[in-house]
């Protein structure tokens, strides 16, 4: 079932025809309370009142032309600035593709130091996507370019990927901001652990060590995660060696656990809440079916009116 999703994320001949059936509309409104940053930001009034901050990402990935991430580029500077006009706790989270990086790294870098230059200004901060294993290279080399000009800024990394502990050793010098997360992309056996439980060991192992290993040091870590067992697990495996819960941050994303957020904030967990927005919702909600096999029992569901 996640493969064949995975791969109708992947289709163009899907991607063209599925968005504009209505049921899919009413469908992906579980995950994306509209298609405009207005709304996206208009849904952060919950959660910003229960002490969850929020994150921002408009949906979209691999550009016809470079051109097209000026665009980009200048949408997210806006976010920035209304993040600050509303007063919210906010930060945003981009895919590098969407900026280019299909097309040029050096073009993608000058862009992410802009938009992150502008969130320092505005008090905020920049997290970058991981997209699929093809890229997982040149983000981690960009984001050690970035981050050698422009601190507040993270970087996403995948537990199911068996390279991801070296990947955070070569990072530790930069004292990074890491949001682990499991892995959302169709990876093969060669480089990636496509058992569960051994995906959820090494998101275990990989955040203990981190903390532990950073423990005297600047670092950031976001538990990109809806696995509250797994939260729950890391919290109280490092508090055996004295390090609290302000040492980390949980990330989920809008409407999926959402009870599930609200309490871990009660219990003084930091939360944040990633919004995603915009028109191109497809390979991102098909990713989300993925995901979960329930998710697709509530898509026929809106299949009535
Ligand atoms: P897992 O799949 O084990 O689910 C644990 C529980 O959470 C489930 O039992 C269910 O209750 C609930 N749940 C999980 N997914 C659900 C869904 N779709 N619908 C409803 N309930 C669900 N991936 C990536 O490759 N690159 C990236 O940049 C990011 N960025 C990112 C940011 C943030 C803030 C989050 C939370 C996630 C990502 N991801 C991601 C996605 C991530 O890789 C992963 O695919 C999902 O988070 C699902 O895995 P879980 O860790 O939630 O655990």
């Amino acid at each position: 079932m996640r493969r064949v999703f995975l791969w109708a994320a992947r289709n163009t001949w899907l991607k063209e025809r599925l968005p504009r059936l209505g049921f899919m509309q009413r469908a992906v409104r579980r995950f994306m309370p509209g298609e405009t940053m207005a709304s996206a930001m208009d849904a952060a009034g919950p959660l910003q009142a229960a002490g969850i901050a929020t994150m921002y990402t408009r949906l979209g990935e691999n550009l016809a032309s470079l051109a097209e991430a000026d665009e980009v580029a200048a949408h997210y500077l806006a976010v920035l600035d209304e993040i600050a006009a509303r007063g919210l706790t906010g930060e945003v989270s981009v895919k590098p593709t969407q900026l280019g990086l299909d097309h040029d790294e050096d073009a993608t870098l000058a862009h992410l130091v802009r938009i992150a230059e502008h969130a320092s200004s505005t008090g905020a901060y920049v997290w970058i996507d991981m997209e699929g294993s093809a890229y997982v290279e040149h983000t981690i080399r960009l984001y050690e370019r970035l981050r050698a000009v422009q601190p507040r800024t993270g970087i996403c990394l995948q537990a199911y990927l068996k390279r991801t502990a070296d990947d955070i050793s070569r990072l530790m010098p930069l004292d990074p901001a890491i949001r682990l997360v499991k892995g959302a992309y169709d990876e093969p056996e060669a480089i990636a652990y496509r058992d569960k439980r051994r995906v959820d060991a090494n998101y275990l192992g990989l955040a203990v060590r981190f903390l532990l290993d950073g423990r005297d040091r600047p670092i950031r870590l976001g538990l990109g995660t809806h696995d509250v067992a797994l939260i729950e697990q890391i919290a109280a495996q490092v508090a055996t060696s004295g390090i609290g819960r302000d040492r980390f941050e949980v990330a989920m994303l809008y409407g999926i656990r959402a009870g599930e957020q609200f309490r871990l904030a009660r219990e003084g967990y930091a939360v944040a809440t990633l919004i995603a927005y915009g028109e191109h919702w497809y390979p991102w909600y098909m990713r989300r079916l993925a995901e979960r096999p329930a998710n697709v029992t509530f898509a026929i569901r809106s299949l009535l009116p």
